[in-house]
């Protein structure tokens, strides 16, 4: 099956990064949010992306506006029934992603293959909600996913090998590498590594043991990562790696999961990272 166009579902930090890498790959795109003035500011980070593109002289102006001439902005779901495939990036919560996947199961067309950028929750359970299972996938960016390489495709338990096979293909076509990710299992493999490396920063820092400033220089030098877990975590948003760890824990059923009371504490202050001015460190 050829992709041409692409539904982006969710105009946040990934769903924005997302159709910034689908139109410059060639594929015409839908862009869509709950609200039309959530979708234009995203249209709008996304056209000052390529502008810089064009003063640093990676591209040129005709090539911007072909690009943006791509990207059709619009609001929920109803506009869907003509896209190839769909890469659903709203905000991390089950019910939401469950009642948007029924919505979109009856407006695209059957041939259609459903995605899901969770970080988490389980692509079998999420293609439960559709009568597509076979071609449903999960296709999980990084962020920002205009510079991060990785795409990891995660096999749910009723995932065709063609379903992983094309949007491995259109993965590749963005430029950038997938993994298979052979079983559903929570987290997949990035975030089954990360959220173990913050719970134990965490846990340093709780102890006593190093400051936070201290403890990201010490991954960045010691381990050459470009960020360190507590930056890091105010960079993604610190309420992602929390919704996460409360799910791992559920899961799990292993307490090493549990999300530590500074996590806890900073959630409940609203201290969320970057996007709130505050998080583990004030901006
Ligand atoms: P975000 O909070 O920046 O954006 C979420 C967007 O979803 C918001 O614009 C919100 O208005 C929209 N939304 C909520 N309900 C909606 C609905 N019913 N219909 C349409 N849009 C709706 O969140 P972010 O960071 O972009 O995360 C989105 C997804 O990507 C989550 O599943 C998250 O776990 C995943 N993810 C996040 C990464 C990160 O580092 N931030 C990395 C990889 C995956």
């Amino acid at each position: 099956m050829e992709i041409k166009k692409i539904g982006v579902l969710g105009a946040g930090a990934m769903g924005t990064g997302i159709a910034t890498v689908s139109a410059q790959a060639g594929f015409d795109v839908i862009i869509s949010d709950v609200d039309l003035s959530i979708v234009q500011k995203s249209v709008g980070r996304m056209s000052s992306f390529f502008d810089k593109s064009v003063e640093k002289g990676k591209m040129t102006g005709e090539q911007k506006e072909a690009i943006m001439g791509r990207v059709e902005p619009q609001s929920g779901v109803d506009g869907f029934g003509d896209v190839d495939l769909v890469i659903e990036a709203i905000f991390e919560d089950l019910q939401v992603k469950k009642d948007n996947f029924t919505k979109l199961d009856q407006v695209c067309k059957p041939e259609a293959l459903l995605t899901s950028n969770t970080s988490s929750f389980s692509i079998t359970q999420l293609a439960a909600t559709t009568k597509r299972p076979d071609r449903f996938a999960g296709m999980h960016f990084f962020n920002p996913p205009p510079i991060m390489k990785l795409v990891e495709v995660i096999r749910g338990y009723g995932t065709s090998d063609e379903t992983v096979k094309v949007v491995s293909e259109v993965a590749v076509k963005m430029g950038k590498k997938p993994i298979e990710i052979k079983k559903d299992s929570p987290g997949f493999v990035v975030n089954r590594i990360l959220l173990a490396q913050f719970i134990e920063a965490i846990k340093l820092y709780e102890e006593g043991v190093a400051s936070l400033e201290d403890i990201d220089v010490a991954v960045k030098l010691g381990l050459n990562y470009p960020m360190g877990p507590f930056e890091l975590q105010d960079f993604a948003g610190v309420d992602i790696g929390f919704h996460v760890t409360n799910y791992f824990c559920d899961e799990f059923k292993d307490i090493r999961w549990n999300p530590p009371l500074a996590l806890k504490q900073l959630i409940r202050a609203g201290r969320l990272g970057r996007k709130t001015g505050a998080g583990w460190f004030n901006y």
